[in-house]
């Protein structure tokens, strides 16, 4: 006779969380200005499969009004190493007048991001928005679709292409891979910040 292995089983409650973000890569989406300037956006709602990268974009900021109007982008991907030139980002939008849902929620006009950052614009190889040099990873990406969902009218789904992967000579390996032990994303963790490892810092929105 099989003996049965007993394994502990959670108990679970039912909880209604305001935020949803259960830990996914931040990602700094550069998109192209009105006057060919450069604004960073960033990001941690994504997915990838083969080349097609999907971004949740919220509507009323700069990012998804640039991409309606020029469909290219650079999705920038760093590292932990690279957190606090992300929060030293997340309090602004490039998008002027700042509207009032934004402002209730402590966001501020800011077209200088770079400046704000700290970091250091490089020229693409395709599209028109510049990469971001201290990224390890920086994919070039044309947008292929806009979707609003009826259901939540509130951001866009935004199908993109990748065109070219640019990544630092020290974590690719075998030419054209990306080596696992040299590269760790930085995650939006409930608002919190990680590599992956321990906690390295919050985001000025969190609430615990
Ligand atoms: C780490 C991090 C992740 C974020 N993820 C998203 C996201 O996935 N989608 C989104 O619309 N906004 C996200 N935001 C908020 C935007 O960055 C914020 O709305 C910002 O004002 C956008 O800038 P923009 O208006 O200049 O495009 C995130 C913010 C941070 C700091």
């Amino acid at each position: 006779m099989r003996t049965k292995k007993w394994k502990h089983v959670p108990v679970t409650e039912t909880i209604q969380p305001k935020i949803l973000y259960y830990g996914t890569p931040v990602i700094l989406l550069n998109t192209c200005n009105e006057d060919e300037t450069v604004n960073i956006s960033p990001l941690s709602s994504s997915w990838a499969l083969g080349n097609t990268i999907v971004l949740g974009i919220g509507l009323g900021g700069k990012a998804i009004e640039n991409l309606e109007r020029h469909p290219e982008c650079v999705l920038n991907i760093p590292d932990p190493s690279l957190w606090e030139n992300v929060e030293r980002l997340a309090p602004y939008t490039g998008k002027d007048p700042v509207p009032n849902f934004k402002k209730d929620n402590g966001f501020k006009y800011e077209k200088e991001k770079y400046a704000v950052s700290g970091l250091t614009p490089c020229p693409s190889k395709e599209v028109k928005p510049n990469r971001i040099a201290e990224c390890p990873i920086q994919i070039e990406a044309i947008v292929k679709n806009i979707q609003i969902p009826e259901y939540a009218p509130f951001f866009a789904i935004v199908e993109t292409q990748a065109i070219h992967v640019h990544a630092h000579k020290e974590i690719i390996m075998n030419e054209n891979h990306i080596n696992p032990n040299k590269w760790s994303p930085l995650l939006y963790n409930f608002r919190h910040y990680f590599g992956i490892s321990d906690e390295l810092g919050k985001s000025f929105r969190s609430e615990i």
